[in-house]
C-alpha cells in the first residue's frame, strides 16, 4: 500500500511532503517528495498521521455517556452497574463490542488500553471483532468482589482471559479498591505474570477516598493498598489520580507505574481538577484517555483539548498552578505518548519499522506552522478520510447507524446465565 501527503509525525516539527510504503502491516519506507507511483490513498495536500492511542477507556460503558448530574459513586451505582450487568447477555456483550468499535475507529482510535465487564466472553467477543477490525488491545475483565450487584462479581478468577493474540493482550483489572477486597487483589496479583498490563482506578473522587480509609484503615494511603499487594509495576496504569498526597506521587514515580489523566471524565463528574504540576514535579509517566462513559468525548483530539483547558483553569483558579501544555505536546501524548506508556514502542510514529496504524486527514486548511493548533481546536471526525490498521484500510460504519440501542429486555437476563 501507497500512501502521499504531509507527514505529521512529530507534532513539534512542520509535516514533510512526502510517502509511505506499507507491506506487512509495517511501514517499509518514507520517502520524501513525490510518491513512485499512483498512491492508494491520500495527495500532496492530505496529512498523514498515526492513529489515536486511548489509554483507558470502558467499552460496556459505550451506550452510557451522558448522565449527568450525578457524583462518581452514585453514577457507577445507578447507570454503570446497571449497563455492565447487561453484558451477562452474550450477544449482547458482543454487539456492544461491534457498536464500540465501529466508534472508536471513527474517531480515528486504532489502539486502546480498557475494561471490559467481568464476564469472562466480553474478551472473547473482543478478540473476534478485532479479526475484522484490527484494533489495538490492552483489555481485561473488571474484577469485583464487593460493593457491587452480584452479577457483576467474579465468583471465581479460573476463567480470566490470560492469552495474547494477535493484536489483543488481556491485563488484569481489579476495578479499585472499593469493590476489592485484599484477597481479591492478592488474586490479582498472582494472575498477572511478569509484563502483564494492571488497570486500576485511583483516587478519582474525595468520597472514594474517604470510603477507600474507612475500608483499609491500617495502609498509609490509597496509592499504598495497591503496593502492598505488589500490584505497582511498570505495566500498571491508575487512571485518574486526581486526589494523591505527596507521598503517593512519589511511590508512584519510584515504580515507574503510569498515570493516567481523563480530563473530560474529571470535569464530567466534577471529580477534581488534575495536577498536572504534581505530575511532572515528582517525575511520574503519564497517559490520557477518555474514560468513556465518564468522559463524553470518544476523539482523542478533543480529550488533548480538554487536558489543556483543564491546566488552564488550575492556573487561572489555584495559587501555585503553573504548567500548560501546548497543542503539540498534548497531540504527541494522544500517538506517541499513550503508545510507549502502553509497552508499543512501534507504535503511535512514521517511522521504517513502526506498526502501520495510521490515518489520512483532509482537514480544509493547508497551513504548516499553526497545523497542530488548527487540528486540536477545530478537530472533527470527518477530517478522517482513510484509517489504516495493522497495514490495512478499515472502515468504520457510518455514523446515522449509531443508533442507541436500549439493552435487552430484563425477562432474557433473567432466563439465562
Ligand atoms: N472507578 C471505578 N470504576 C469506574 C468507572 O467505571 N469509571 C470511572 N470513571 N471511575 C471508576
Ligand atoms: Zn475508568
Amino acid at each position: 500500500m501507497l500512501l502521499q501527503g504531509r507527514i505529521l509525525n512529530d507534532a513539534f516539527r512542520p509535516p514533510i511532503p512526502g510517502w509511505l510504503l506499507i507491506q506487512d502491516q509495517r511501514i517499509v519506507e518514507v520517502g520524501h517528495g513525490q510518491p513512485p507511483s499512483k498512491p492508494d490513498a491520500g495527495d500532496a495536500s492530505s496529512i498523514i498521521c498515526p492513529g489515536f492511542i486511548d489509554a483507558h477507556l470502558h467499552l460496556p460503558q459505550i451506550d452510557s455517556i451522558g448522565h449527568d448530574g450525578l457524583d462518581l459513586l452514585h453514577w457507577l451505582e445507578e447507570v454503570i452497574f446497571p449497563a455492565e450487568a447487561l453484558w451477562q447477555d452474550e450477544s449482547w456483550a458482543a454487539r456492544q463490542v461491534e457498536t464500540a468499535y465501529g466508534r472508536l475507529l471513527r474517531a480515528g482510535t486504532l489502539g486502546y488500553a480498557g475494561f471490559l465487564s467481568s464476564h469472562f466472553h466480553g474478551y472473547v467477543h473482543v478478540v473476534r471483532t478485532g479479526h475484522h477490525w484490527p484494533i489495538r488491545a490492552i483489555v481485561g475483565q473488571t474484577l469485583m468482589d464487593r460493593n457491587a450487584p452480584p452479577a457483576l462479581l467474579n465468583q471465581s478468577l479460573a476463567r480470566i482471559a490470560s492469552s495474547v493474540r494477535s493484536r489483543v493482550n488481556s491485563s488484569i483489572n481489579p476495578r479499585f479498591a472499593l469493590t476489592c477486597s485484599d484477597e481479591l487483589l492478592a488474586l490479582a496479583k498472582s494472575r498477572a505474570a511478569p509484563g502483564t498490563y494492571i488497570q486500576t482506578h485511583l483516587a478519582e473522587s474525595e468520597l472514594e477516598v474517604q470510603r477507600v480509609r474507612v475500608l483499609f484503615p491500617n495502609d498509609p494511603h490509597y496509592a499504598g493498598i495497591y503496593d502492598r499487594h505488589g500490584l505497582l509495576t511498570p505495566h500498571t496504569l491508575l487512571a485518574h489520580s486526581v486526589h494523591l498526597n505527596d507521598a503517593e506521587w512519589q511511590l508512584i514515580a519510584e515504580r515507574k507505574s503510569v498515570v493516567v489523566h481523563c480530563p473530560t471524565a474529571n470535569i464530567f463528574l466534577r471529580s477534581g481538577v488534575f495536577d498536572l504540576d504534581k505530575a511532572r514535579r515528582f517525575g511520574v509517566r503519564l497517559a490520557v484517555g477518555s474514560d468513556i462513559a465518564a468522559g463524553p468525548d470518544l476523539s482523542m483530539p478533543a480529550v488533548a483539548r480538554s487536558m489543556i483547558e483543564t491546566a488552564k483553569f488550575r492556573t487561572m483558579t489555584i495559587d501555585g498552578a503553573a504548567y500548560i501544555p501546548s497543542p503539540a505536546e498534548v497531540w504527541n501524548l494522544i500517538t506517541r505518548g499513550n503508545a510507549e506508556a502502553l509497552g508499543w514502542h512501534d507504535a503511535g510514529r512514521i517511522e521504517i519499522g513502526a506498526a502501520a496504524d495510521l490515518l489520512v486527514l483532509n482537514p480544509p486548511f493547508q497551513t504548516d506552522d499553526h497545523l497542530v493548533e488548527q487540528l486540536l481546536y477545530t478537530w472533527r471526525d470527518d477530517y478522517i478520510v482513510a484509517r489504516i490498521a495493522a497495514g490495512r484500510f478499515v472502515n468504520a460504519p457510518p455514523s446515522p447507524k449509531e443508533s442507541f440501542e436500549t439493552g435487552p429486555s430484563s425477562r432474557t437476563l433473567q432466563r439465562g446465565r
